[in-house]
Order: C-alpha cells, then structure tokens, then sequence
C-alpha cells in the first residue's frame, strides 16, 4: 500500500521511521516533510492547507491511506473534504474530520463535552466578544493564579497563566477583541488552576475500540527547572514513573472510556489518535486538555516504544477492528532531548550547516524536526532542529544516551535542556 503522511515535524520523521518498517508498505510519501523524511520516503511539495492538492496527490500517487499529523489541517477539514469529495472511496485516514478534531480546535467545545459526559477536568466559564464584562465579573471572583485559553488554535501560545487579576482582565479584553490571537481569541475560557504535575496518555481509536499507547512527559519551557517561556517541548520521556497502576486505572476509567463512548453518544465519528494532556492532582487524574492528534516531541518516544507494525494498526483502524487488534509495547524507557536554535522560541537564525555522528550507537535515533536542505547540506530551518531519542532499560541510560547524541551534533547556535528527565530520575 502507497501511504501519504502530512507534517515536517519530529513527529512526522518519527512516524515515517516506523511506517518504513512496515511489511505492508509499498511506498511512502511525506507533505511537506523536511531533510530526515526525505532520506527515508519521496517529499511532496504539497500545500496541506489546500484540501484539492492534497486530494490531487492522493490520486496521482494512488495513496491507500493518508496518516496527518498536525491538527491545523484537521481542525481544518482536510479529512472531510478527502472522505467527502468521492474521488477517494476507499481511502483510510488516520486523523478525525473536523468534528471530532474540535476536542483541540475550540477550548470550549472540549469543555463543554467533558460537562456533559462527567470528565473530571477544572471548572471554568467561556465568554466571547460581547461578555466582556461577564468575563471580568467572572475573574473577580476567582482566586490567582487565573489560567486563560483562546478557544482556538493558537500554535501552542493561547495559554496564559497569571498572579494578576489587572494582567488577567487586560489578557481576556485583548484576547476577546481579537488583537491578541485573531479569531482564535474572539472566544475565551477561563480556568480554575490545578495545582499537581502533567503528563500525557494517548490513544489510537476507531470510535469503538481503543489502544493505549505509551503515556509520556514533555518538558515544554524554554529553561531549565521548567522556567521561562513555553515551546513546543524541548524534550521527553516514555514511561512516566509517578503515573502508577493505580493513576493508569483511574485515568482509563474517569477519562479515556468516557472520551470514547462520548464520541460516539454524540455521533461524531473518530479514527485516530487523541492526546490527553494531564494534571495528576493529588493522586487523580483530571484533563488539562484534549488534542486530536500525537504529540511533538511525545511521537519521538512513543514512536520507537511500538513493537507492532504500524502500518497494520492503521488499517486495522481504518477496518473498525481496533478490538481484535493485538498491540505490544516494549518495556524500555524511552528519552528524547530537543536541539534548537538559540533564541527560540523568539527569534533565531536558520540556514545553520548540521553535522550529524557518522556512526549511531545502538538504539539511538536522530529525528528531524526543523531542518531542511540547501546546495546539498542539511541545515536549520526552524525553531526546533532535531530530536536525540534513545532507548534503554532504565531512564538513567536512556537520558545518558539522548545526551551522548545530543553533545555529538554539531550546529552553529546549537542550545538544549540539559534536565530532562531529572525531576523523574
Ligand atoms: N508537546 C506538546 C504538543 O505536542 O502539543
């Protein structure tokens, strides 16, 4: 089978890693990609935003199945416009349509189902452009520190966490008039602060039957001891030690079961991934936020912990035979250590020459995240440049070898956290 896969992130290079592997795969093709995806599979140059090119590309290299890995074109629609347009009719994607993709494109949508189906998450209240004052009156009565999210998709930044009720009422009035995140702010839900630790479960589901993958911790601030401001991650690690038994129990009974069965209450197809991002407070789990998709750079360890053909998953999936489906994970931890360019996440240089180790030790994996080509070299061109994973029996050597890779890459601007994975140690 010919498979498409949409992104040029970490996550993407991990995913067509493992898909390369796949004894069902004839030929894989990546839109956009970057420099890792293209030693691996054919890079289209493909605007994922254009749902007719997309569609185009699907026919020309007669693509059984379309994998997309970032939410942008699914809380778009590039899932409904390819099941929809008739010239794909036996086409599986991987990725919901836009309705399911809601769960991460509107912060109120996800609210709301949660309420419905008895999710533990924060209280909240959502306001938009004409409740100005509401949202004020609102805040008055919370106590700090006052979490404000855009309900829309905001490349990661519609977060923000202040002590200052005055800061917090000028957040909401610029978020709410649209000056601070466009149309995605023009909605606002405030939150109740949880106070505990985060970490992340995911699931692969066919709006039946679902799949645990490997749960995981990102390490999203810039600095080190969690300071500064957010990334996207600047690292991870899979399996997280203080999610026990006992929290997994819980988590798949008071959110992932209810998720899924409150999906398909509500008629909203899934095939896909979801990504439950969570705060453990005091012992319990309770959902901090939902994304229609894997995690970046969460794939970069969850990825290499699969031991089953992925490709075949995805069918699986695609079949509505998830529940027949035998999954296995290994048992190793899991460690990756972002590389980026320094002054992300503001402005940085791109276009750096990298130097990558001739020769990789055993169970070790360079992923690209921001890179591409230029006169033939692999240089820098994004914020996040490369991911250093690696696999061990315990997370003490997985880390030492993430930073044995992460030391042996050389670009001018190089920076990196040199704490991952110390709080878990
Ligand atoms: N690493 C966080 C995310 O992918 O949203």
């Amino acid at each position: 089978m010919n498979v498409l896969l949409i992104g040029s992130g970490g996550r993407e290079h991990a995913l067509a890693w493992k898909l390369l592997q796949s004894s069902f795969l004839t030929q894989l093709f990546v839109a956009p990609g970057n420099a890792g995806t293209a030693e691996l599979a054919t890079n289209l140059k493909v605007d994922v935003n254009n749902h007719n090119a997309v569609s185009r590309a699907v026919k020309k290299h007669n693509i059984g199945l379309v994998v997309v890995g970032p939410e942008a074109p699914l809380v778009n629609g590039l899932v409904d416009h390819l099941q929809d347009c008739g010239k794909h009719p036996e086409l599986v994607v991987v990725g919901p349509r836009a309705a399911g993709a809601q769960l991460e494109g509107s912060k109120s949508f996800a609210k709301e189902f949660m309420k419905r189906h008895n999710i533990p998450t924060a209280a909240y209240g959502a306001f938009d452009g004409e409740q100005v004052k509401e949202a004020v009156a609102f805040l008055a009565k919370m106590k700090a520190p006052y979490v404000l999210k855009a309900d829309g998709l905001a490349a990661g930044k519609g977060v923000i966490i202040t002590d200052d009720l005055s800061e917090a009422e000028s957040v909401v009035k610029d978020m709410l008039s649209g000056s601070s995140f466009g149309e995605a702010g023009r909605r606002v839900v405030i939150e109740h602060f949880m106070d505990g630790i985060e970490c992340s479960m995911f699931v692969v589901t066919d709006g039946k039957a679902y799949h645990l993958l490997p749960s995981a911790k990102d390490y999203k601030r810039i600095g080190e001891g969690d300071t500064g401001p957010n990334t996207g991650g600047m690292g991870a690690v899979s399996p997280v030690p203080f999610m026990d038994a006992e929290f997994h129990e819980k988590a798949i009974n008071q959110i992932i079961i209810p998720t899924v069965k409150g999906l398909a209450a509500d008629d909203i197809p899934y095939n896909g991934f979801i990504f439950f991002g969570l705060m453990k407070v005091g012992g319990d789990p309770y959902v901090v936020e939902y994304n229609c998709r894997l995690g970046d750079p969460e794939t970069e360890v969850i990825v290499p912990r699969i031991q089953s053909d992925l490709l075949h998953l995805f069918e699986n999936m695609g079949a509505g035979l998830l529940s027949e489906y035998h999954l296995q994970i290994d048992p190793k931890t899991c460690s990756t250590v972002m590389l980026v360019s320094e002054g992300y996440p503001g402005n940085y240089a791109k276009g750096k020459s990298i130097t990558v180790p001739e020769r990789m030790e055993k169970d070790t994996l360079l992923f690209h995240s921001g890179t591409g080509t230029s006169r033939g070299n692999t240089v820098t061109s994004g914020g996040r440049v490369l991911a250093c994973s690696a696999l061990a029996a315990t997370p003490e050597n997985a880390l030492k070898k993430s930073y044995a890779l992460a030391d042996a890459v050389s670009f001018t601007g190089k920076a990196y956290r040199k704490d991952i994975g110390q709080d878990i140690l």
